[in-house]
């Protein structure tokens, strides 16, 4: 497997991950919860988000995307919804983002709306993840020769997942210790 795409695969696992801790943490905003919910995962949760999965993965698998959709693969139907999602979930992170900032701001916004849109938001990206795994993922090891990976590498930039890989150093340690934590703790 090329390092582009196992890196692509490991975000998935790594996303997967971040964003059941962030249900959990949402899951406070629920009327029976007993515990309050931390503000500053959820915002850490959405910087993290934007800064690496919407700058990077995206855009990486858009690249990979449109090769294969110069393939005419069956599948290419599929591919270009999965394209229009990627600016979706963008958007969609950046309005998750205002929501939690005026939050933070001390400015009202109901347990419902606050629940809903974001129960909404990780269904929106859960979903896109099933789909690229299960469906278009796979034609990454028979569509592409080792010269066309050596293409693809010469139009991404690689870059270092700043929680996941070397969380101490950018700032999201905080938030890695938090999922380290959770997942301990729903093992117990
Ligand atoms: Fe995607
Ligand atoms: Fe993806």
């Amino acid at each position: 497997m090329h390092k582009i795409q196992r890196q692509l695969h490991t975000d998935h696992y790594h996303l997967q991950r971040l964003l059941d801790c962030f249900s959990y943490e949402i899951d406070c905003y629920d009327f029976d919860s007993k515990r309050s919910a931390d503000l500053d995962i959820i915002l850490s949760a959405l910087d993290y988000i934007q800064t690496y999965p919407d700058k990077w993965h995206h855009p990486t698998e858009d690249i990979i995307f449109s090769r294969l959709l110069k393939k005419r693969v069956k599948e290419s139907p599929l591919i270009e919804q999965l394209q229009d999602e990627h600016q979706d979930i963008i958007e969609a992170t950046e309005k998750i983002q205002e929501l939690f900032n005026s939050v933070a701001e001390d400015c009202i916004v109901s347990a419902d709306e606050l629940l809903t849109r974001s129960r909404n938001y990780v269904k929106l990206q859960k979903r896109h993840l099933e789909k690229e795994n299960e469906h278009v993922y796979p034609l990454m090891d028979s569509m592409f020769n080792e010269n066309e990976w050596r293409e693809i590498e010469k139009e991404i930039q690689t870059q270092n997942d700043p929680l996941f890989n070397n969380p101490s150093k950018k700032g999201y340690d905080h938030l890695y210790r938090y999922i380290l934590d959770l997942e301990k703790s729903k093992q117990d």
